[in-house]
């Protein structure tokens, strides 16, 4: 089934920016994918507010947020004022989740959940039918260019079930090591979303490869 895609700005050329984010421009990109990063969470440190701001003035797309931070909600305010249209945060990272569903979509913010690939989908059970997005993370958060976890393409057929046994309109977003080839099984197994950094930033055709995903 097409999927929306969304590139991940963590394998852009940062010397370059402007011209990575004119080609997102001008692809047929969905979204653009923003990795904020603690140095906690996770053991990486990427970009803040003060560079996101710049981002979110030249980029024309809608900014997914997917913060790999601890106390996630710290940093509701400073998302939204980016205007990003979606606000993912970690299962592992947050106690009072539901509290914050709510709070993120009461600031007008699509509100995801990602579960790291060690969480399983079983625990979303009792959130599925409050929540706009599910990324499921593909491999362990924090760099970009790390190899597929096959095991995800099942947990991808588990989400889709949860999703249509409980009627809710969770769409499900996948994260790390998608390829052509790897997003095709997750396509096919019920995804709706896929994140691409290396696949898509290093290619020699980036626009022909986002094409390529949104096709499979
Ligand atoms: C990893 C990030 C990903 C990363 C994906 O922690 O959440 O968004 O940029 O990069 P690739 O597609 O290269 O695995
Ligand atoms: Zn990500």
């Amino acid at each position: 089934m097409a999927q929306m895609v969304s590139p991940s700005l963590l394998s852009a050329n940062f010397g370059y920016l402007q011209k990575d984010l004119d080609m997102i421009n001008r692809s047929d990109a969905d979204w653009l994918h923003i990795d904020i990063m603690d140095g906690t969470f996770v053991p990486n440190i990427s970009f803040g507010p003060p560079v996101l701001k710049y981002v979110a003035e030249l980029c024309n797309k809608p900014l997914d947020v997917h913060l790999m931070v601890v106390n996630p909600m710290n940093y509701l305010d400073a998302v939204k004022s980016l205007g990003a249209r979606v606000m993912n945060i970690h299962y592992e990272a947050e106690i009072h989740l539901h509290r914050a569903i709510m709070k993120i979509k009461e600031s007008g913010m699509m509100a995801g959940v990602t579960l790291n690939p060690s969480t399983p989908v079983c625990m979303l059970k009792d959130i599925i039918r409050d929540l706009d997005l599910v990324l499921l993370m593909s491999v362990n958060p924090g760099f970009g260019g790390q190899k597929f976890i096959p095991h995800t393409v099942d947990k991808v057929r588990e989400l889709r079930e949860l999703i249509e046994s409980t009627s809710s309109n969770a769409l499900i977003e996948v994260d790390g090591g998608v390829n052509v080839e790897t997003g095709k099984l997750l396509a096919d197994a019920g995804s709706d979303v896929l994140v691409a950094g290396n696949a898509v930033f290093k290619a020699e055709n980036p626009e022909g490869v986002i094409s390529a995903l949104r096709t499979l």
